[in-house]
């Protein structure tokens, strides 16, 4: 509906000409100070399209004449973080890792720079604490199957255990007593008994126990030694710490027997550089079991 615009005697303002069911629109202009926002919100949009990205283009953007996008900034940041992170690791690459220790900012550095890549790369299978779980060793125990020098961690850090794709790794196989038919269930029973009488844990009743004690004169101590501590020449756990990789249960024990374990350790000096694997052997080392 349209009729003519009149002047409403109300608000003094003109009407539009606009009517429904006798309601009439009142022609009231915008607010002054709205219409200078407005204004300005064009004019700033010119400035920025000037100097910041902004029109699309077929396969890219107007880049604007500052040249400052969202990556051009995150890529500055990183730069600038090697950049710190460089001069910190030029401390470490430089050090020994008994100076590492003997020194306390480079020891600080590289405790938090282990702690960080073990984070990363170790806890799936270490623990978040080194603490280990069945299967992977508690780095924390002081029980070595390799040795617990910041030497002798950082070689099996950096060539691993058993690592299939490392010349220099650790390389030991426990023989597969069961499987192999090497021994008897029985004796494999009595053995596994006798490894839990020189932990401290009493035998099952009724297993002879001396009979077990000549079977691993026999087949074991040739590698864990005749008292059952082990070598880390060779990788063979000690026996005798009350820690256990495979747990000492009975059936644990006759399980590792029968088909022994011979776990992998990844090689790491494939994937991390010398200086992380140096904190790494520093943090290891100071998790409450190094030598
Ligand atoms: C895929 C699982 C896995 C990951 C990941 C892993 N480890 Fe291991 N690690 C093992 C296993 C399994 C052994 C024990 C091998 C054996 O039983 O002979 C081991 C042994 C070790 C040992 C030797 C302990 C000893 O008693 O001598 C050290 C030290 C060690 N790991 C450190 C590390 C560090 C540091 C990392 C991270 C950079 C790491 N591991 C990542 C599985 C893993
Ligand atoms: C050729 C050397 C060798 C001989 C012989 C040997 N072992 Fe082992 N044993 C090892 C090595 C190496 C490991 C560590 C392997 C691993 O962790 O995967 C090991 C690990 C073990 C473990 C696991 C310890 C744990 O923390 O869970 C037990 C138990 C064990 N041996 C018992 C025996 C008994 C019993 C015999 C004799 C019947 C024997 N071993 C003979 C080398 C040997």
């Amino acid at each position: 509906m349209s009729e003519p615009v009149q002047l409403d005697k109300v608000s003094g303002q003109t009407t539009t000409g606009h009517e429904w069911d006798g309601i009439r629109e009142l022609n009231t202009p915008l607010p002054r100070w709205w219409l200078w926002v407005f204004y300005a919100c064009i004019a700033f949009s010119f400035v920025y399209w000037i100097f910041y990205p902004a029109w699309p283009t077929t396969s890219s953007f107007t880049s604007g004449v500052l040249g400052q996008t969202n990556r051009t900034a995150a890529l500055a940041d990183i730069a600038a973080a090697q950049a710190v992170r460089a001069q910190m690791a030029a401390g470490l690459e430089k050090a020994s890792l008994a100076q590492i220790a003997g020194d306390p900012k480079l020891l600080e550095l590289a405790l938090a720079q282990g702690k960080a890549a073990f984070g990363d790369n170790c806890s799936p299978c270490h623990g978040s604490g080194g603490q280990g779980q069945k299967g992977y060793p508690n780095l924390t125990a002081g029980r070595w199957l390799w040795g617990g020098t910041l030497d002798q961690i950082q070689a099996t850090i950096t060539h691993g255990i058993r690592a299939p794709n490392d010349a220099d790794t650790h390389a030991s196989a426990m023989p597969s007593f069961g499987k192999d038919g090497i021994l008897k269930p029985e004796e494999i029973r009595q053995v596994a008994n006798y490894v839990r009488t020189i932990d401290g844990v009493e035998p099952e009743q009724g297993v002879d126990v001396a009979a077990g004690k000549k079977i691993f004169l026999d087949n074991c101590a040739a590698c864990h030694g005749e008292d059952g501590k082990g070598n880390i020449e060779m990788g063979s756990a000690n026996l005798t710490t009350k820690v256990w990789q495979y747990g000492n249960d009975i059936s644990d024990l006759i399980y590792t027997i029968t088909y022994a374990r011979n776990s992998v350790m990844p090689a790491w000096g494939q994937r991390l550089d010398p200086e992380t694997i140096k904190s790494l052997a520093v943090y290891v080392h100071s998790l409450g079991g190094g030598r």
